[in-house]
């Protein structure tokens, strides 16, 4: 299998985010969108926003083309918590190891400035089963849920990646 590499995004991988979020399967238009607006806010801080500045995305590359991405941070107004808001692998290379080199890159990052933890936020429902098995095999306990969060019958879980 070909080496997967990760770096900080630009605004050239704009439209590889914007199809990696459409094609991934089970992102809501309004995700979609909120997903790529965050990532704006990102590209538009400029190059020196870097890791410290408002939701840090990276891609992830095999072949010098890009076949992932996330979106995290610093939590604010906690002591070393950070965030997953939005990961997505290329739906047609799923299980290659892609979502494992971005979690783990971005545990680097957060462990490098004095994080302590990677929080987040995924659906409970049945169409959300392969990522949660996802987020289970790669480091994240699940730690409690929301019943009804997002909408009837469709609870919030809470994962977290102590390290
Ligand atoms: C979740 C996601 C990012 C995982 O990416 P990926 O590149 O396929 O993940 P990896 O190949 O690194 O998987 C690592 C391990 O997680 C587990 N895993 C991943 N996907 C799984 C699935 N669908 N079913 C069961 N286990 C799974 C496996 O143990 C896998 O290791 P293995 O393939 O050696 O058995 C990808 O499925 C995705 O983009 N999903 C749609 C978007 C999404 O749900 N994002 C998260 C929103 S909260």
């Amino acid at each position: 299998m070909s080496l997967v590499t990760t770096r900080l995004a630009a605004a050239h991988d704009r439209p590889a985010i914007d199809r990696l979020l459409r094609e991934a399967g089970n992102f809501s238009e309004e995700e979609c969108i909120i997903g790529l607006e965050i990532v704006d806010v990102y590209l538009g801080e400029g190059p020196t926003s870097g890791v410290n500045g408002d939701y840090p995305t990276v891609v992830a590359e095999r072949e010098g083309r890009v076949v992932g991405y996330a979106t995290f941070g610093h939590t604010p107004m906690t002591e070393g918590t950070w965030h997953l808001y939005f990961i997505a692998s290329d739906v047609t290379i799923r299980r290659a190891g892609i979502g494992r080199v971005l979690c783990q890159a971005i545990r680097d990052v957060a462990m490098a400035l004095g994080g302590k933890r990677l929080v987040l936020e995924t659906s409970g429902r049945e169409l959300y089963g392969g990522t949660r098995a996802f987020y289970d095999a790669t480091g994240f306990k699940d730690e409690g849920r929301i019943e009804d969060y997002y909408s009837p019958g469709d609870p919030v879980v809470y994962y977290v990646w102590r390290w």
